[in-house]
């Protein structure tokens, strides 16, 4: 078996795909919704349009799509699946798991099932999850999907959330590499700011009643202004961490796939660790944020494009609703 230095198993993502709904909802069309224009979203936050799941579409329908794309990309049957990991805040229900819904559909009989909740930085909690099971040998394999029905927890009467979000998955599948892999991770959170973004009613502080749904309860809330300030210090801040632990520096990166929450705090990110923005993935501008999935779909995109080649050094930054934070550099 494949070893690294500390005598575990090497990691790396063997392959991924992407499902993103067919249907498109643009600026103007949200211009007719709530009051708002092109130009303040697209100044504001680099989206113009974004993905909206049909009504019979859940999460699970996304996510099935998106893992039968990564097993053919990885040649990896459903049959020989040991581990499904879903990364959502959007899941089919509370419970059971979006996993095992998804193991249903894709008849991965053999595979231990879960879902992780980390919000926009779900993805990249999972892909560090399922490193972790690999390399000590406890699994061969893993399926990690990022998605989002994001549309359903969407408060379509708030212009300062609803123009932000859309609905997306995307997946990746894990196996001992030889060379390369996951070279470093980190997760990083401070539960102080956790009232930054919520979904406040629905669990066991509010249960649903009729006064919770009333009171839009049941709706994504958010401190904008508040979450902007704080995700550029912390992407930052695990990158330098995760290069660290690597033994490399921002000038060794090939391409970095960042949470797509907004262009400017991209283009802050990119500032703060001296990289060239075409060092940085952007997705946002045809899919919005789609919180997991958006890290989830552009690693997919990036590849599929040329963007990342054999050898490279491709770092995973993502933060979200807790906050939460996670990082990780890969090898190609
Ligand atoms: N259209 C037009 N005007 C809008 C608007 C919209 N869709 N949404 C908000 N506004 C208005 C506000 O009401 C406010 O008006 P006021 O000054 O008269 O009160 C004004 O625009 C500025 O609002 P502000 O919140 O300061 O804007 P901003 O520059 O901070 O941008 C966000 C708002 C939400 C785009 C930005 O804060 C952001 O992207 N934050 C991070 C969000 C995030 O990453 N969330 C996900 C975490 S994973």
């Amino acid at each position: 078996m494949f070893k690294d230095k500390n005598d575990v198993r090497r990691v790396g993502i063997i392959g991924v795909g992407e499902y993103l709904p067919k249907k498109v909802l643009t600026n103007a069309d949200l211009e007719k919704i709530v009051e708002t224009s092109d130009e303040w979203i697209t100044t504001r936050t680099g989206i113009k349009e974004r993905r909206i799941a049909a009504k019979e579409e859940a999460v699970s329908d996304l996510a099935v799509k998106a893992a039968q794309a990564a097993l053919a990309d990885a040649g990896v049957l459903a049959a020989d699946l040991e581990l499904i990991i879903i990364a959502t805040i959007t899941p089919d229900m509370q419970f059971p798991s979006t996993a095992c819904f998804i193991q249903k559909s894709l008849g991965a009989k053999k595979a231990a099932c879960f879902d992780i909740s980390a919000a926009c930085a779900g993805f990249v909690h999972a892909i560090v999850i399922a490193q972790q099971f690999i390399s000590t040998g406890l699994y061969k394999n893993a399926l990690v999907v990022g998605v989002e029905v994001l549309s359903s927890i969407t408060d379509w009467q708030d212009r300062n959330t609803c123009v932000l979000f859309g609905d997306g998955a995307g997946a990746a599948v894990l196996a001992p590499v030889k060379s390369g892999g996951i070279l470093s991770s980190y997760l990083g959170s401070d539960g102080t700011q956790a009232e930054l973004l919520m979904l406040p009613a629905g669990g066991s502080r509010y249960p649903t009643t009729h006064e919770t749904v009333d009171k839009r309860m049941h709706y994504l809330k958010m401190q904008g202004n508040e979450v902007f300030k704080l995700a550029v210090n912390v992407m930052a801040d695990a990158a330098q961490i995760v290069l660290k632990k690597a033994g490399l520096e921002c000038s060794d990166i090939d391409l970095v796939i960042p949470h797509q929450a907004n262009i400017r705090i991209l283009l802050a990110l990119a500032k703060k660790l001296n990289l060239p923005e075409d060092k940085v993935y952007f997705n946002i501008e045809k899919y919005g944020n789609m919180s997991s999935a958006s890290t989830a779909t552009a690693l997919c995109q990036a590849i599929r494009e040329g963007r990342i080649k054999k050898g490279d050094i491709v770092l995973l930054d993502a933060f979200g609703a807790g906050l939460v934070w996670a990082a990780c550099v890969i090898e190609w």
